[in-house]
């Protein structure tokens, strides 16, 4: 049984404080999960607490959601069993008793709600992927490598956010992690030599100063070309423009390129991106308001692209259902802090398969040396995983667990590959 919940504050990889849980069994078992930040956030996210006191972290302090873990939180967690992880976020979710978790915090209730599932994983003595996704969990993710940050992740003009490479031919996970920092470093090389700097953004991509999306796409085709693999084939591109942060009144405002575009627009030159590049997948395509765009562009090109819901889902098994119906997006991008609690997670990545969605595994934008979602990729089967770019700790450390897990699972390890994304037929 849970005997001890202990919440801490610490710092994130932008440097802002964020929370931290450990949780304690009766048997001396230890669970510890650091909860990540997003910069682009969706408008209904469930609710991370910030304390608002300018004078201690500028306001971004988290002791109120700390407080309520060692408060409240830990009294309503001790003495229940930590195996039964849905009685928990139940028990977490009645006691915040609001629809966005805002009373006690998302924050403070997902740290609870990860301790205490990696608690009980070590009171098994099991990994985390395989407690949480029995003996089938043996499907490594292909990642999406956030080469080049742009958007509120970067000091640069791109109006994009992530321009990614997935390196779906590879024959294993630590195959696919050699070709992406190869072509990272081709990259790095080839921006270097045509005068841009090197700098990275939050997510460890380069952010140069390129004006428009194709520009970018340009630079990462011919890194993937000059290290020797096969746009396409080998390695696809995936991008999240986080259309939500330019889409305003009613029209796409690229403010960077210096030009506005209707929804109209907008669609067609997404479209004609898709037919220009080797892009399997696109996140965020259209605002998350702009639902009309949202089904006009699945039914142009969702039989072509993976078309994954961030924003517009919120990892919200509700909103999830309203896309299906709906007949908008074909995927989801699943963030535990979006929704707050594993156990909804858990329920959203199934909805989403069950209607033939895909669902990708992603971190936020602020990390922390945790890595949860590496092991809940495997756990699920997902077969993808979106955790930023070949540098900074905060990402290669998810990674580098995909690496360990990839190696203990041995030759019963399945790479999810060619199969994972909606590839164009
Ligand atoms: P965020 O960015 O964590 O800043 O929201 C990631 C994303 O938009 O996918
Ligand atoms: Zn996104």
């Amino acid at each position: 049984a849970i005997s001890r919940v202990t919440g801490r504050q610490i710092l994130d990889s932008r440097g802002n404080p964020t929370v931290e849980v450990d949780v304690v069994l009766s048997d001396g078992s230890l669970g510890r999960a650091a909860v990540p930040s997003g910069a682009s956030t969706g408008s209904n996210e469930a609710v991370e607490l910030r304390d608002g006191d300018k004078s201690r972290f500028h306001g971004k302090g988290v002791r109120k959601a700390v407080e309520a873990v060692n408060g409240p939180i830990a009294e309503a967690l001790i003495g229940l069993e930590a195996e039964d992880q849905a009685r928990v976020d139940e028990t977490l979710i009645e006691l915040d008793g609001t629809p966005n978790k805002g009373r006690l915090g998302a924050n403070a209730i997902l740290g609870a709600s990860l301790a205490t599932v990696k608690a009980a994983a070590a009171a098994h003595r099991l990994p985390l992927y395989r407690y949480v996704g029995g003996v089938s969990a043996r499907i490594l993710p292909v990642p999406m490598m956030n080469i080049v940050n742009g958007g509120v992740h970067a000091d640069n003009l791109l109006d994009y956010q992530e321009f990614m490479i997935a390196p779906i031919g590879a024959p294993s996970f630590a195959e696919a992690v050699r070709m992406g920092s190869e072509v990272f470093h081709t990259l790095k090389k080839s921006l270097a030599a045509a005068g841009h700097n090197t700098n990275v953004g939050d997510e460890g991509g380069f952010a140069p100063n390129l004006g428009t999306a194709d520009e970018a796409l340009q630079f990462v085709v011919r890194a993937i070309e000059e290290t020797g693999y096969e746009p396409g084939n080998d390695i696809v591109i995936t991008l999240d423009p986080a259309a939500s942060e330019f889409f305003r009144d009613g029209v796409y405002d690229y403010a960077g390129e210096g030009r506005k575009r209707s929804i109209d627009e907008h669609l067609e030159y997404v479209a004609g991106l898709i037919e220009r590049y080797p892009i399997a997948s696109i996140e965020d395509p259209m605002g998350e308001d702009d639902i009309e765009g949202w089904k006009r562009l699945t039914a142009a090109v969702g039989s072509r692209a993976q078309l994954v819901g961030d924003d517009v889902f919120c990892t919200d098994v509700n909103r999830l259902r309203d896309g299906i119906q709906g007949g908008y997006a074909n995927s989801i991008l699943i963030k535990v802090n979006q929704i707050g609690t594993l156990t909804e997670t858990l329920t959203t990545v199934d909805t989403a398969h069950k209607a033939g969605y895909t669902a990708v595994m992603s971190h936020r934008s602020g990390e922390t040396e945790d890595t949860t979602i590496a092991d809940l990729a495997v756990a699920t089967g997902c077969g993808q995983i979106k955790t930023g770019s070949l540098s900074r700790s905060d990402r290669t450390s998810k990674y580098n667990q995909l690496i360990r897990i990839e190696e203990e699972l041995g030759d019963r390890a399945i790479y999810a590959g060619r199969g994972s994304l909606r590839i164009r037929s």
